[in-house]
């Protein structure tokens, strides 16, 4: 039976959530998290050290992520547990099996990535945004200058929160009915991140990290089955998901975009992989368009020639003025 799993309840005003917005979406509650819990009642299995370096040079070929021996633990714990549903006795078993099963590889690849995220995470990257960009594409916009069409990319998306709170950002600011248009791509390599993602649900612990005028116009709350969940809401749904492999030598062909946003990703990759990903996503900056990494990830000394526009915010172009 379909019924509407999200709406405002009479309590939403306490929450700080939206006085309206139903949604007839009924999901099945499942743990999101189940998945990646290394804290399971699994042991870790031993590995060798050969048998490390068996798994170092496939994730490191798979997804560029490159795992130094400290991370043993990490690899063990995330493996584990799949070795017992496999009812595999060691690494060297799941190893061959990995290499012969894409399937299996991608459920490795689900568990070995970290797919931490939040919204509105790096405020001084959404006030750069708010106080520089979006002015300057208004005044552009009205003056002629730039269409009305903003394509933003989050590139390492994870579970959504960063193209989510994109989305929030930029509706509201250039709404449809002032003949804008948000288009947002967010990719991962992580299909298990990517479901959450695409489904846009998430703990209702996570509303505190939205502002509250976003959190009461742009998110649905939960009740029912779906007590203790928030929702994105039917505005902010202009965001289009993908699985796209950084670690590939090619992307598709996906045009270009005003905004990347790739942070938090490259941290897992050594200097040259680092290298060839922003390479590529270059080639898909639009003319003043700008590049966001992580804070822990500046480009300063393997991308001298572009330039910093404010700490780990990059362009190949002209900053926009202050208005
Ligand atoms: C720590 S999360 C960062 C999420 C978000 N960008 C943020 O800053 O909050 C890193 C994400 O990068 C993804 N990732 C790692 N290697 C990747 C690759 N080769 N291609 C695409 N995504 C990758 C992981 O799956 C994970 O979801």
């Amino acid at each position: 039976m379909r019924g509407p799993a999200f709406k405002i309840r009479g309590d939403a005003r306490t929450t700080g959530l939206p006085a309206h917005g139903t949604s007839a979406v009924v999901f099945q509650p499942r743990s999101i998290s189940a998945a990646h819990d290394t804290t399971l009642d699994v042991l870790p299995r031993a590995i060798s050290p050969k048998e490390f370096l068996h798994y170092q040079a496939l994730i490191y070929k798979e997804a560029g992520i490159w795992l130094s021996e400290a991370k043993t633990a990490l690899l063990t714990g995330r493996l584990s547990r799949r070795l017992r549903t496999l009812g595999l006795d060691n690494f060297s078993q799941y190893y061959e099996r990995v290499i012969t099963d894409d399937e299996e590889r991608q459920t490795m690849v689900d568990a070995i990535t970290t797919n931490e995220t939040h919204f509105f995470r790096e405020p001084a990257h959404f006030r750069f945004l708010e106080q520089q960009v979006m002015p300057f594409w208004q005044a552009s916009a009205e003056s002629g200058r730039r269409s009305r069409t903003i394509r933003v990319w989050s590139a390492g998306c994870a579970t959504g929160q960063e193209a989510y709170s994109l989305a929030m950002m930029l509706v509201d600011r250039f709404p449809p009915e002032q003949g804008w248009s948000i288009e947002i791509l967010a990719t991962d390599i992580s299909c298990r991140a990517l479901a959450i993602a695409e489904k846009g649900m998430w703990d209702l612990a996570k509303a505190r990290e939205i502002p509250p005028h976003y959190l009461r116009s742009y998110m649905l709350k939960g009740y029912g089955q779906n007590q203790g969940k928030i929702k994105a809401g039917p505005a902010i749904r202009v965001v289009r998901f993908m699985h796209l492999n950084l670690n590939e030598a090619q992307y598709p062909a996906l045009g270009h975009f005003d905004l990347i946003f790739c942070r938090n990703v490259l941290i897992y990759f050594d200097l040259e992989g680092r290298k060839r990903v922003i390479g590529r996503l270059l080639k898909y900056l639009a003319p003043g368009a700008y590049l966001f990494v992580g804070h822990a990830e500046s480009l300063n000394s393997i991308y001298p020639s572009l330039r910093c526009v404010i700490p780990t915010v990059y362009s190949l172009g002209e900053k926009p003025e202050r208005s």
